[in-house]
């Protein structure tokens, strides 16, 4: 099953007597299906975050459509989208975007205690996703008292813990060293092959990138070309490089790539 799925999608900047219109992003066909996990990655100013900011439900098409989970959610009232965004998507940000007066476990769970859940249910559900995420002994310590590593897999828990229909991230590693990358981007691959999360992630890092199972590549604002990845991560981390340096522009972050 679908559970994305975008139909002529264009966003353009600027009005007609302002300035220019420029086209940021245009005839976007996309498909995301149940259980994928997809790399979204492109130059510097080739559409990604616009591309996010559609999903995400923060930004609206100029024209096209998108449907997330079988609902069209540009078709909401910002009372239904409220609740849309909050039961059928999960948001992992490049700086984790916790609330530092509350302990790791009070962020988990803050998408559980809006929908009135039962503390007993609460309790279990966070105490198995922290298990699976190699938190749970830090439930208790606030944001600044763990790693950036140990913040951004509370960030994970915390977009997984209602089981969204989708998941998504924006540049996840962007604020972590190598180490602390590696264990998100293993906790995000848990994500996605133990509790079947589907996730679409914009990247600039090969390395974070060689986790996905398909990468669409992105350029001038429109989808340019895509690979799956085979058996060994290590030459799926070839074969990216291979692909951005085919796709050419300007990629500001190149320089972190690891291997
Ligand atoms: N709010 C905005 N107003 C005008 N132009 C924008 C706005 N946001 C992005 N753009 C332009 O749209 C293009 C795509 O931007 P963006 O989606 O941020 O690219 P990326 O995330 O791939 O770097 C860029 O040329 C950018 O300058
Ligand atoms: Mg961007």
């Amino acid at each position: 099953m679908a559970v994305l799925k975008t139909d002529n999608l264009c966003k353009t900047y600027g009005s007609k007597n302002g300035n220019a219109v420029y086209k940021a992003l245009e005839q976007v066909y996309l498909e995301v299906q149940e259980g994928e996990f997809v790399g979204i990655m492109g130059p510097s100013g080739s559409g990604k975050t616009t591309l996010l900011n559609l999903l995400a439900t923060i930004d609206k098409p100029t024209s096209g459509h998108i449907q997330i989970n079988g609902t069209n959610p540009n078709g909401l009232n910002n009372k239904e989208l409220a609740l849309f965004r909050r039961r059928q998507l999960g948001f992992i940000f490049q700086d984790f975007n916790l609330l530092e007066t509350l302990s790791l476990k009070e962020n988990i769970i803050l998408p559980l205690v809006l929908e009135n859940k039962k503390p007993a249910e609460i309790e279990q559900r966070v105490q198995d996703i922290a298990r699976t995420l190699n938190i749970a002994h830090l439930l208790d310590k606030r944001t600044y008292e763990v790693s950036g590593g140990q913040q951004q897999r509370a960030a994970i828990a915390r977009a997984m813990i209602h089981n969204p229909a989708l998941l998504l991230a924006d540049e996840l590693t962007g604020n972590l060293d190598s180490k602390a990358a590696k264990d998100v981007m293993e906790s995000l691959k848990e994500m996605n092959e133990e509790r079947g999360a589907t996730i679409l992630m914009v990247t600039h890092d090969p390395f974070a990138a060689s986790y996905c199972k398909r990468i669409i590549f992105i350029k001038d604002g429109r989808l340019f070309n895509e690979i799956r990845r085979g058996a060994s991560r290590q030459s799926f981390f070839q074969q990216i490089l291979d692909a951005l340096s085919y796709l050419g522009g300007d990629f500001d972050d190149l320089s972190t790539a690891r291997s």
